[in-house]
Formats: C-alpha cells, sequence, structure tokens
C-alpha cells in the first residue's frame, strides 16, 4: 500500500500526521504495512516555487496507490490560486468523478439541532466532482476596467451526470438502509444543465425500483436537512451544491471537524483521494487543538478503498468510542480540551487495544 501524503496548508499538517498514526495501528494490527511518501505541496512550496505544486505533478503521484490530503489554503493567496493550482486538478486529472461525504451524529456528540440523537442523522452525500459548476470554463474580458465581464459557465455532460447518479443508487443498495435516493438541483432557475440532470436522475431511477426516489431544489434541500435530516439517506448533488450541502450536514452531526470526503474513481484507473471535508483553518492553524477526527475517519474511507474493510472498520468504531468517551479528552469544537495528538492517540489506542 503506497500512499502520498499532502498535508498541504495550516491544520492540514496537524491532521495528516494524526491520521497517519491510526492508519499505522491499524495497518500492525491487521498485518498490513503502508509506505507513506510526503510531498512538502501547498502555499509554502508556491512562495518558493511560484506554483502550488510541480508540473509534473500528476504524473508522480500517478505511481500511488492513494493520496491523502490535508488541507489547502492560505490568508495571503488568493484561493482561486491555491486550488486551482493543486486539489482541484488532482480531482479532475485522476477523474475521481465520486466525491462521498457521509455524514453521521455518533453517541456522545451534541446535534446544534434540539432533539436529534446518535443515530438520527446517517446519510452521505455524493458529490459530482469533476465537472458542474467546477468545470473552469469560462474568461474574463476587458479585465480591470469600467467594461469587465467575467463568464463562468457550469458543464454538465451526460457521461459526467449519469456515472455518478449511478454511483449514488449502487451506493444506496450497498448501504441497505432507507434506500432512499435525493437529488438536489436548482431546475427551477437554471433551466439547462439542472433540468437536464433531473431528466437524467428519473432516467437512471428507473434501473433501481428498490430504491424510493426524492428530487429537492437546493434552498428546500437546505432546510430540509436541518428539519428532517433523518429522512436522509443518500444524496447526489452537483460539484457545488455538494461542497455547499456538506459544511452543513457536517455540522448538523456535530462538527465540520468530523466530517471525512473520499474523492473516489470508482474504477481503480487512477489513485483516489482523500481528505477532511474542512479546509486550512488559519484561525486556529499552528495551536494542535485542530480535531483530527474528520481526517482519520477519510483514512478508514481510504483503507477500505484499498481493500482492507476490516481495518477501516475498527478505525471507525475506535472513532466512536473515543467519542462517547469523557467530552474533556475531545477537542475544542467539541466542548473538550485536548489536542490533536491527544485525540489520535486515543484512537490508535483503541485500534490496537487487545480486548474488543
Ligand atoms: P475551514 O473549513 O478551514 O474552517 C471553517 C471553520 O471551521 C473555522 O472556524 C475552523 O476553525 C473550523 N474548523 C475547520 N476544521 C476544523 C477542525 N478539524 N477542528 C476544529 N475546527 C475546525 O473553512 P474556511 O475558513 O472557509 O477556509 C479556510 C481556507 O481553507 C480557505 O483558504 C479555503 O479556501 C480553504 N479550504 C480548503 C479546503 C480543502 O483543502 N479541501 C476545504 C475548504 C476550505
Ligand atoms: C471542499 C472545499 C473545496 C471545494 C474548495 C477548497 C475548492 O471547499 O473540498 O469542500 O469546494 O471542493
Ligand atoms: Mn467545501
Amino acid at each position: 500500500m503506497r500512499v502520498a501524503l499532502i498535508p498541504g496548508d495550516g491544520i492540514g499538517k496537524e491532521v495528516i500526521p494524526a491520521g497517519t498514526l491510526v492508519c499505522e495501528a491499524a495497518a500492525e494490527r491487521f498485518g498490513f504495512a503502508p509506505e507513506w511518501h510526503s510531498f512538502p505541496w501547498g502555499s509554502d512550496f508556491y512562495f518558493e516555487h511560484g506554483r502550488m505544486m510541480p508540473e509534473d505533478a500528476l504524473e508522480q503521484l500517478r505511481a500511488f496507490d492513494a493520496i491523502y490530503l490535508g488541507a489547502v489554503g492560505h490568508p495571503r493567496l488568493q484561493d482561486n490560486v491555491t486550488l486551482n493550482g493543486l486539489l482541484l486538478p488532482i480531482r479532475r486529472g485522476f477523474d475521481q468523478y465520486a466525491c462521498v461525504r457521509p455524514a453521521v451524529l455518533y453517541p456522545g456528540v451534541a446535534s446544534p439541532l434540539v432533539g436529534k440523537k446518535a443515530g438520527d442523522i446517517d446519510l452521505v452525500v455524493v458529490r459530482e466532482n469533476t465537472e458542474g459548476e467546477y468545470a473552469q470554463v469560462g474568461g474574463h474580458v476587458h479585465a480591470g476596467t469600467a467594461d469587465e465581464v467575467a463568464v463562468q459557465t457550469a458543464v454538465f455532460t451526460r457521461h459526467g451526470t449519469e456515472r455518478v447518479i449511478r454511483y449514488a443508487f449502487e451506493l444506496c443498495q450497498r448501504r441497505g438502509k432507507k434506500r432512499r435516493v435525493t437529488s438536489v438541483t436548482k431546475s427551477n432557475a437554471q433551466g439547462y444543465g439542472m433540468v437536464f440532470w433531473d431528466r437524467v436522475f428519473a432516467e437512471v431511477a428507473r434501473e433501481f425500483p428498490d430504491v424510493e426516489t426524492e428530487s429537492l431544489l437546493v434552498d428546500a434541500a437546505c432546510m430540509e436537512l436541518v428539519r428532517r435530516p433523518e429522512s436522509l439517506d443518500v444524496v447526489v448533488a452537483s460539484n457545488l451544491f455538494g461542497d455547499i450541502l456538506t459544511d452543513l450536514s457536517a455540522i448538523v452531526a456535530g462538527s465540520l471537524g468530523l466530517a471525512p470526503s473520499a474523492n473516489l474513481n470508482p474504477a481503480h484507473a487512477h489513485p483516489s483521494m482523500f481528505e477532511p471535508v474542512h479546509g486550512s483553518a488559519p484561525d486556529i492553524a499552528g495551536r494542535g487543538v485542530a480535531n483530527p477526527l474528520a481526517t482519520i475517519l477519510a483514512g478508514a474511507m481510504m483503507l477500505e478503498h484499498l481493500g482492507e474493510a476490516p481495518a477501516a472498520r475498527r478505525v471507525e468504531a475506535s472513532v466512536a468510542a473515543v467519542l462517547s468517551g469523557p467530552k474533556e479528552r475531545l477537542t475544542p469544537d467539541l466542548g473538550g480540551g485536548a489536542t490533536t495528538r491527544e485525540v489520535a492517540e486515543a484512537v490508535a489506542e483503541r485500534v490496537t487495544a487487545a480486548s474488543e
């Protein structure tokens, strides 16, 4: 198992060592040996070399089984430069079209929604990850003048739309939970791309007669995610809507610091990439208090993708055990006083504990 590490910026540099610590513990217990190779790419690299990663970065990464990424983003650099210089080209270049983002309310974690208890929230957002609003098609005319024009085009292809929707239905069947797929669009206003998405959703749905379907407009979907999150099972959405919905799904399940993300190339034709949903969090970076659990859970998704499902289940169970333990041993976002490192060590200890 060869894994490329890209800690990146801010708390990315703090949570990736936490993630590898736990993966190491799982590897020891289940008898495999991950080989880590760390790449110093990100904003510091940019300050030195004028780019976020080398020109041949994807060629270098191609040799790995997976990529484990922290976060990218620096207060002194325009986010479009940093993200379009590193994260987004990897998602697109390795055709990681299914971005899978579970949101689970664990025992011991308080949702900001009154009355929600553990298990009430157990959903997964499948976000289209290679096109849509993130296709980077557009341009400027007369930049910097009073006649300035900016054009940004969303791109929805039959191939791209169909495959991510089909992935969502198949995932729903594998989960075997509520057997419901909710599609989120804005086809009352976006009369081309989103109307097309709705049509493809209805077509693909016919292949899965055992799965209940629902279509929501994105504004209503935001409301329903707060009002009745327990009714959601698999949610499938375009790139931008999936992005927005997953900060919301993360917080209703207790914290952005708990939300993992897998950027999957399901056919294993290229490496997939695993990361937390959150960003580089400059407001808390360098203090050692970032919650590492999102990254640790993303690590579990990576182990699963690489064929180590029992190790993945063990990591998830260990995270759940730590979350239901004393609150003061959790990070501040969950009301505790522990450091990133302490939480990671607690999970790793659980992973290797003899009993259970
Ligand atoms: P953010 O996710 O970095 O932070 C939002 C809030 O959540 C902050 O208050 C932060 O302290 C808190 N938070 C995030 N992760 C946490 C954790 N693990 N533990 C505890 N608290 C946590 O979002 P932002 O502030 O909008 O963006 C900051 C930078 O990160 C920007 O440059 C943005 O472009 C970038 N970003 C990168 C990624 C990525 O690399 N995948 C994702 C989102 C944002
Ligand atoms: C995420 C992030 C990224 C996205 C940004 C940093 C480009 O917010 O992974 O959720 O929008 O995909
Ligand atoms: Mn996001």
